[in-house]
């Protein structure tokens, strides 16, 4: 029975991923950080089939104990602080995690078993002010944010053990990739569940949003996640983008999302002064506040899957449209179910 452990595994990866390695008869552990309240966030589900071990990314000893513990064949580095727009706000600690976190992982593999296959978390983000359209393996990258910064750092430093000590470690260029798990501080799963709010509980205060322009190739993270799990099934390791290959405005989301809600919207204004407006009763449900801009925007991101299609065999099964429906159809339900 092969073993995995997974950090990041209470999260919307990390519960997706654990689901597929159980179906695939892994013995799964998942490496939490300890809280006061035991909170298992997306795994609670399936939180007898986990085994926990304590620990955390910033801190090596830790690591190289549950490693011990576990003994795994493979590692899943999916701790993250995975919110962009925070890490204007905790630049340090978004390095510690997201960048040196990584080479405390690295480090404790390289000191334990170096047979253990690593994959690491890499992102789109790293594109930032895209330099190619669409971006794929061979794209420079131009980093836009804290965030970005911190794991463009861990991107280089997992190909560096790759070259320096031979580990068999992947980087997973994903873009972005929801779900109906998706924290609500991310624009999909605000859209979705302020959706939610306007229609089944009658609070018709307009969803507050940033940027409508700004462009994201979207997919669903459990067509991703087996991306992840086909990386580490290779003969040699690489790195790989995963992507839907299509981009669509945050505006498009919106006009989406409310059409499968049962709204049509209209949008009036530009800028700041931008709304999206209820096409029957005239109603504002849509509205700009600039305090969700970003000090520096990543405007347009596509991917390039070819690589992951051709070598991994890896292909997305759920379309932009269909994500869209999945998640406002979840935030419906969850709402009458309140
Ligand atoms: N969160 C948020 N909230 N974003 C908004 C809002 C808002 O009210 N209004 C507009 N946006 C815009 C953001 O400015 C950004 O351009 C876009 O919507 C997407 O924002 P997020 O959903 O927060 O995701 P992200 O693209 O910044 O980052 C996600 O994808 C990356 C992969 O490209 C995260 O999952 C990262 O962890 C991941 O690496």
């Amino acid at each position: 029975m092969k073993k995995a452990l997974i950090s990041g595994i209470c999260g919307q990866d990390g519960s997706y991923l654990s689901e597929l390695l159980l179906e695939k008869g892994y013995e799964v552990y998942g490496l939490v950080r300890r809280k006061a309240k035991e909170d298992y966030g997306n795994v609670a589900h399936i939180k007898d089939k986990i085994r926990f071990i304590y620990g955390d990314v910033t801190d090596l000893a830790s690591l190289i104990l549950a490693i011990k513990e576990a003994d795994p064949d493979e590692i899943y580095n999916l701790a993250a602080q995975s919110f962009v727009k925070a890490s204007w706000d905790s630049p340090v600690s978004t390095g510690e995690i997201d960048g040196l976190g990584v080479t405390n992982f690295l480090e404790a593999i390289r000191q334990t078993n170096r047979k253990i296959r690593f994959y690491q978390a890499s992102t789109s983000e790293m594109f930032g002010k895209v330099q190619a359209i669409p971006q794929d393996e061979t794209t420079p990258f131009y980093p836009r944010s804290p965030y970005g910064v911190a794991k463009l750092y861990a991107h280089w430093i997992t190909i560096n053990y790759r070259e320096s000590y031979g580990l068999f470690a992947c980087c997973g260029i994903l873009f972005n990739h929801e779900s109906e798990r998706r924290g609500l501080e991310f624009v999909t799963r605000k859209i979705t569940h302020g959706i939610a709010r306007i229609v089944k509980k009658g609070n018709r205060a307009p969803i507050e949003l940033g940027n409508l322009d700004a462009k994201r190739d979207w997919g669903h993270a459990r067509d991703y996640v087996k991306a992840m799990w086909l990386m580490l099934q290779q003969d040699k390791p690489d790195d790989y983008v995963i992507a839907s290959g299509e981009t669509h405005a945050v505006r498009e989301f919106v006009y989406e999302a409310f059409k499968e809600a049962g709204i049509e919207l209209e949008f009036k204004g530009k800028g700041v002064d931008e709304v999206g407006i209820d096409k029957k009763t005239k109603e504002v449900l849509v509205k700009v506040n600039p305090i969700f801009y970003r000090p520096a925007e990543v405007e347009l991101l596509i991917g390039n899957p070819k690589k992951a299609e051709t070598k991994l065999n890896w292909k997305k099964e759920i379309d932009f449209k269909t994500l869209v429906k999945l998640m406002v159809q979840n935030d419906l339900r969850l709402a009458d179910e309140e």
